[in-house]
């Protein structure tokens, strides 16, 4: 079968630096908020072109601290798209705070200037945007200057697009805060959980700092409310320090393959992502067409496995008994009804790629 992802092959290819980074962490003795920590931290930072990063231990804790550090807390509304996977919700969820949907645009699937208008304009109390499937937003700077002067903050989700660029500047430095996800499959995947916020503001990286570990102002006094364990350990910090170096060449393979696919996929019944230059990091590579279900079935008998990212919008999901009963995106529905992920990830080879396109280019819908 060819998979979606082949993590095997990732991490073998880098067995040796892992166990050299996990010796390191094993021969200091130190497992938890160590100099492998606080050494990713300032890495990560720089990488973004931001002051700070603070390590998480996932990238859906990130989103909530963030929040809360931002000043987020129970009934307030707060803007985000619904066809994003319920992750910026389950946040929204664990605060108490309200979810107002916005649509995205058909062609990058990301938010837009005219959508994050509307929730502002209904009172929403902060936006998050999510660069989705590796997609640099790109209104993103627009609607950051939209925020800046209606003095609501802006959270960046960049879960799925570490690297990606909008004129030259990396997600995750543009709003107020951004979140990471360092789960095994992102761009930058760790071998195991993890994530991190990063900011260019030093109080919001305080709180952040202090929501992670108990709401400790100092050892055993807790001054913070919303507070929890939530640390990257040391041993995933060692080893994302080992990854980061390699981020840029692996989304450039992740970039070759999505242009090999565009390339080399023909089938009329199929409509290809617009994707393409520095603001896509080649997440994910999701496909479109009237009868994605269909064309699932015939590709995993040809042995290739493709995934919907995302099948239910936030709004759908059954968590919510009914509540947004009322609700319509129109893009959003359109698009979870039609999407279907192929195999994109940087150990694939062209004759892998090659053959998901022909089997894509024999299927009669
Ligand atoms: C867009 C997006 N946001 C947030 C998350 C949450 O990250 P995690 O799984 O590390 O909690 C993910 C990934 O899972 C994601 O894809």
């Amino acid at each position: 079968m060819l998979l979606i992802n082949d993590l095997g092959a990732h991490s073998n290819a880098l067995r040796n630096s892992i166990d050299a980074a996990l010796s390191r962490v094993l021969a200091r003795g130190w497992f938890v908020l160590g100099p492998e920590v606080m050494a990713f931290e300032e890495e990560f930072a720089q990488y973004l072109g931001v002051s700070k990063s603070v390590s998480l231990a996932n990238g859906t804790d990130a989103l909530e601290l963030a929040l809360r550090a931002v000043g987020i807390g129970r009934g307030d509304g707060v803007a985000t798209v619904a066809n994003a996977g319920m992750y910026t919700t389950t946040a929204l969820l664990a605060i108490g705070a309200d979810p107002f949907y916005i649509d995205v645009d058909p062609s990058s699937r990301t938010t837009t200037l005219a959508e994050c208008e509307r929730a502002l304009d209904a009172g929403v109390k902060a936006i998050v945007v999510t660069h989705l499937y590796g997609t640099a937003t790109p209104e993103i700077k627009q609607i950051a200057g939209l925020c800046a002067s209606r003095k609501v903050p802006l959270i960046e989700d960049c879960a799925q697009a570490h690297g990606a660029k909008i004129d030259g500047k990396m997600v995750g430095s543009i709003g107020d805060i951004s979140c990471f996800s360092f789960y095994p499959t992102k761009n930058l995947g760790a071998l195991g959980d993890g994530g991190a916020i990063a900011t260019n503001n030093a109080q919001l990286a305080e709180t952040v700092g202090r929501l992670r570990q108990y709401g400790w102002s100092s050892k055993y006094e807790v001054a913070l409310g919303g507070s929890r364990n939530s640390r990257l350990d040391e041993m995933q910090a060692a080893i994302l320090r080992e990854f980061l170096p390699l981020l840029d060449q692996w989304n450039a393979r992740r970039r070759e393959i999505a242009r090999l696919y565009a390339a080399t996929i023909t089938n009329p019944a199929v409509q290809l992502p617009a994707c393409d230059g520095e603001n896509y990091v080649g997440h994910l590579y999701v496909i479109q067409t009237k009868q994605p279900a269909n064309l699932r079935a015939y590709l995993k008998e040809k042995q290739i496995a493709s995934e919907v990212h995302y099948p239910i919008p936030d709004y759908r999901q059954p968590v919510f008994n009914g509540k947004f009963a009322d609700l319509r995106l129109p893009n959003t529905e359109q698009l979870a009804c039609s999407i279907l992920t192929l195999p994109c990830y940087p150990e694939m080879s062209d004759e892998q790629v090659y053959q998901v396109s022909e089997a894509v280019n024999s299927w009669q819908s």
